[in-house]
């Protein structure tokens, strides 16, 4: 009896490994498909929305189950923008044709439309259906106020507006070739951004317990703030891939040669990031030396 109740917990545990692992690879496959829509970004956003929305969550206390749905919606949530005319990824709202605009105004609903017949998405697919809400019911697409917004949708809300804000490359720059930008510094990754951060963080302020969730706001500013004084006090280093370490941050997007982006200017190294990077580089996917702050 012992021995079938071990069988069946083997089973179990091995089920659920292999569910889990699924589940992992599918969202790393739907991620991929999702950043090929955020070639007109320095780094990527999808990324930094995941990540920064963590962070706010972790220091508002928020519960693992719900942080790790957090994460993959932050990593989703513009998924309903897949299959856009490169017309419709670069205007702002305002500047879209009636067609582009109308688009553009279905992503959340698209994006959860794809991710609801998958039980363990549906709760990810409410928040990217709520992403683009705001406090007041000034919004879209359903004009939620207040609490009828999930915590969650409040947080990408803020980090997706800053990160649009800062980090959508001017449109002059679209076509320029990568080796021509400037190559880059501590100082100026900071100076290039530096007016257009000012603008998001005063205007997200502004608008903390009208459109945004004060709270998060608040925690928000924080880390971005926190984060720029320490880029400020690092140092640009051009490093073999083997000698790079953990912690420290990427200072230029890296592409591998079918276009994809695998290091985000800005983003702090992870030892699985160091571990894929050694690989694409042996690889010939990227360059045996690349530039990092340190
Ligand atoms: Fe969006
Ligand atoms: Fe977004």
């Amino acid at each position: 009896m012992e021995d079938t109740n071990n069988e069946n917990d083997k089973l179990i545990n091995h089920l659920a490994e292999e569910l889990a692992s699924n589940m992992h690879q599918t969202i790393q496959v739907l991620s991929t498909i999702v950043s090929i829509s955020e070639k007109l970004y320095e780094g990527s956003h999808s990324r930094f929305v995941a990540e920064k929305s963590v962070q706010v969550a972790e220091e508002l206390g928020m519960n693992e189950d719900d942080i790790y749905e957090l994460k993959i919606a932050g990593l989703l949530h513009d998924i309903g923008k897949v299959g856009f005319v490169d017309s419709a990824l670069y205007k702002y709202p305002k500047e879209m044709s009636p067609f582009e605009y109308t688009q553009y105004m279905k992503h959340c609903e698209v994006g959860m439309q794809l991710l609801k017949p998958y039980k363990p998405f549906q709760k990810i697919g409410e928040i990217i259906y709520q992403h683009h809400e705001k406090l007041d019911g000034t919004g879209f697409p359903r004009n939620l106020q207040g609490n009828n917004i999930l915590p969650s949708a409040k947080i990408i809300a803020v980090v997706d507006f800053f990160h649009n804000a800062v980090y959508k490359k001017p449109r002059t720059k679209v076509n320029t070739p990568a080796s021509l930008v400037k190559s880059a510094s501590a100082a100026s990754i900071i100076e290039q951004t530096q007016s257009r951060f000012n603008t998001a963080l005063n205007y997200i302020f502004k608008k903390a317990g009208i459109l945004y969730e004060k709270k998060v706001v608040e925690v928000f500013i924080e880390i971005i703030q926190a984060e720029r004084i320490s880029l400020g006090q690092k140092s640009v280093l051009r490093l073999p891939v083997n000698k790079i370490e953990e912690g420290m941050v990427f200072a230029e997007d890296y592409y591998t040669n079918y276009g994809m982006l695998i290091a985000a200017k800005g983003e702090k190294i992870s030892s699985d990031m160091i571990k894929a990077l050694v690989r694409f580089a042996e690889n010939d996917q990227i360059p045996m030396k690349i530039l990092v702050l340190k």
